[in-house]
This record gives C-alpha cells, sequence and structure tokens, in this order.
C-alpha cells in the first residue's frame, strides 16, 4: 500500500494560514487535483471543512468527533488514522494524505512517498509541513511554470498499526 504525503510547502515550511492557505498558485491546484483523482485521500477536519470535495475522489475526513456523518457518497469521516489506511486499502492500492499540518505530521512516519510543491515565498503562518526524517531521499523534481514539484520516498516506513501509539 503506497501512502503519499501531497502539499504545497513555502520556502519557511508553511503550508496554511487563518484556515486557508496563504498564495494562490492555480495550475498547482491543477496538478494536485489531476494527481489524487480517481483515488482516495485522508484529509484533516479543519481541512475539509473549508474545502469542496474534489470530484471523483473518495475522502476519508479524519476527526475525534464520533458524531460526525455526511451523506455523500465520496466523504467518510473516520477517528482512527490507522483505520483510515484500511479502508483506502480496501478501494486502492495508494491513498494521498492531503493536510493539512497535523495530519501530514501524523502520517509521515508511516507515509511511503511525498510529493511537495516548492512555493517560491517566504509567508507568514500557523500551519507547517513536518521534516522528514533520515529515512526520506528525494527523487524526481518536476518543474512547472513557477514551481516545482519535488518527490521523496520513505525507505524505512513505519508500520500503520504503529499510528496513535503513545
Ligand atoms: N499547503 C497545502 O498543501 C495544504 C493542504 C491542506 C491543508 N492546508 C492548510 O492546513 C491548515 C489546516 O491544518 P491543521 O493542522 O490546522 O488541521 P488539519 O490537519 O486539516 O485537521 C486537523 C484535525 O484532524 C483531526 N485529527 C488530527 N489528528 C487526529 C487523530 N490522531 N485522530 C483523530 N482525528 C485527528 C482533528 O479533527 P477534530 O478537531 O474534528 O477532532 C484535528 O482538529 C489550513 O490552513 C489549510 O489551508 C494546506
Amino acid at each position: 500500500m503506497e501512502i503519499v504525503l501531497v502539499a504545497a510547502v513555502s520556502e519557511n515550511g508553511v503550508v496554511g494560514k487563518d484556515g486557508g492557505v496563504p498564495w494562490s498558485y492555480p495550475a498547482d491546484v491543477d496538478q494536485y487535483k489531476e494527481t489524487v483523482r480517481g483515488h482516495p485521500v485522508i484529509v484533516g477536519r479543519r481541512t475539509f471543512d473549508e474545502m469542496e470535495p474534489i470530484e471523483g475522489v473518495s475522502h476519508l475526513v479524519l476527526t475525534s468527533d464520533d458524531s460526525r456523518s455526511d451523506s455523500r457518497d465520496d466523504v467518510e469521516y473516520v477517528s482512527d488514522p490507522a483505520e483510515a489506511v484500511s479502508l483506502a486499502a480496501a478501494r486502492d492500492d495508494v491513498v494521498y494524505v492531503i493536510g493539512g499540518g497535523a495530519v501530514y505530521a501524523l502520517y509521515e512516519p508511516v507515509a511511503t512517498g511525498a510529493r511537495v510543491s516548492r512555493i517560491p515565498e517566504t509567508v507568514e503562518g500557523d500551519s507547517f509541513f513536518p521534516d522528514l526524517g533520515d529515512s526520506w531521499v528525494p527523487g524526481e523534481t518536476i518543474h512547472y511554470d513557477g514551481f516545482e514539484v519535488e518527490l521523496f520516498e520513505n525507505r524505512t516506513p513505519a508500520a500503520v498499526d504503529s499510528l496513535g501509539r503513545e
């Protein structure tokens, strides 16, 4: 099972500010939606509250609030981070973790890959991309007009069932 973090990150590590993203790179949004389309995603409740569901994507929304539910077929609330991966694995052989900061940090040890859009700006923010640990190695860089996407591989991801353990 591939677990891939997908994030747009500023030069100083910011991914968000005041519940939003403090830049506008439409071409990056397009490439990110193209990447995840047709696959399940895991997304934090705070990020999901501020976004429209992506067409053709099954959204597993992480929350500690067991009372949350959604009537839409492509939205499911999940309170156990490992269960979110199991639910994704029943649908596909890849799941994309699309943020925000808390959810990137949670899944970083178990993720097998990362797809990081490098936003060439230094901005103020309150949500950050985690440091990728020593087991992560850089791969291909894809050049777009105005930004780059860097791919990373985690050579030794932790077991998914380690998620949530103290
Ligand atoms: N630049 C990018 O690529 C990008 C992508 C996505 C988001 N963002 C930005 O990131 C920011 C939001 O990030 P954030 O860190 O504040 O929030 P978040 O990661 O989107 O969501 C955090 C929420 O996820 C749930 N959660 C987290 N860990 C959990 C666990 N172990 N078990 C159960 N539920 C858990 C909790 O929901 P409950 O509170 O409901 O329990 C928590 O409040 C926004 O500014 C957004 O725009 C940026």
